[in-house]
């Protein structure tokens, strides 16, 4: 690997553990002011010290991160569809690789559709982008996003995991699901898990364990750290399971003494009408703005 590649990546997984915690913010790409990420800026500030690096779309980047930030950049460079439309698969390559380099970007990172109408061009959008990453030193890591109507099991996210390093992305995003094992076994490169829909604190944290412990290099988590009542305390916790190998019992002790008597940084926690992020989570039935509204119009 080249030495602009692997002292990208040393920047985003701790030399010291090989681990990475990831705060993702990048929802609005394509769900507009997700719950909780409406003002990306304010909610980021105090979780940055305890992020090892920070995913997000150029335009959140450019608008609300201070220049000054010193996390690494993990730079969301696909789009084009929105919550509006059934398919979200139909993403292209949105930001050009000078524009990632004028941005300082660590890490580019495209979602794949493995299995969609579109895996063909996603797959390629990948191929396209290591070659761009490899000519200018940049890693890419990939993200398998899921269709609504696929089943996230070791079968179907293995081999997802498995095509995007075998068409060189460097780091893999995935969801955890039984038998992760399998899945880190087949795929050569780094595995981070997806946090998904906003779940309690204590399943959040029991997810991140079960994931480093099965094998992943850490979390790339937005919902279950940024829609916290306690999103500070939260992330601390995460971050202790995943870089101080802390059990989830014991970080969830640790975010029960953090939070004892503390006000709640978020009014309430999930509501009903919050939508979620992976494809498979945005068709749920309380996604707030239905396609058929646009699509019959009255
Ligand atoms: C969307 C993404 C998100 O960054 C990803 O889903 C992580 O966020 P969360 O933990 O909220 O699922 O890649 O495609």
């Amino acid at each position: 690997m080249d030495w602009g590649i692997q002292n990208r990546l040393a920047g985003i997984l701790r030399p010291q553990t090989g681990r990475c915690v990831m705060l993702a913010i990048d929802h609005g790409y394509f769900q507009g002011p997700t719950t909780g990420l409406e003002r990306p800026g304010e909610v980021v500030a105090p979780l940055l010290p305890y992020a090892d690096a920070l995913m997000l779309t150029r335009g959140v980047l450019r608008a609300c991160i201070d220049p000054a930030c010193r996390t690494p950049i993990v730079l969301r460079v696909s789009g084009g569809t929105s919550v509006l439309k059934d398919d979200l698969s139909d993403e292209d390559l949105t930001v050009s690789i000078e524009d990632a380099i004028r941005l300082n970007a660590s890490c580019v990172t495209l979602s794949i559709f493995v299995g969609s109408a579109h895996e063909k061009t996603t797959l390629t959008n990948l191929a396209k982008l290591c070659d761009e990453g490899q000519r200018h030193g940049i890693p890419v890591l990939a993200v398998t996003a899921v269709g609504k109507d696929m089943v996230r099991d070791a079968r179907y996210l293995g081999l997802a995991c498995r095509i995007a390093a075998e068409l060189g992305a460097h780091v893999v995003k995935t969801y955890y699901c039984d038998g992760f094992e399998k899945i880190v076994n087949g795929c050569p490169v780094p595995i981070v898990i997806a946090g998904g829909k906003k779940i309690e604190e204590r399943d959040a944290l029991k997810l991140a364990y079960n994931a480093v412990s099965s094998g992943a290099v850490g979390v790339d988590m937005g919902r279950n750290i940024f829609q916290s009542q306690w999103p500070v305390e939260m992330i601390r916790a995460v971050r202790a399971i995943v870089q101080d190998k802390l059990t989830d019992a014991q970080a969830w002790e640790q975010f029960q003494q953090e939070t004892k008597g503390r006000a709640a940084a978020r009014p309430t926690g999930r509501r009903p009408s919050d939508v979620g992020c992976g494809m498979a989570d945005v068709n749920r039935s309380d996604t707030p703005l239905p396609t058929s509204h646009f699509r019959h119009p009255p």
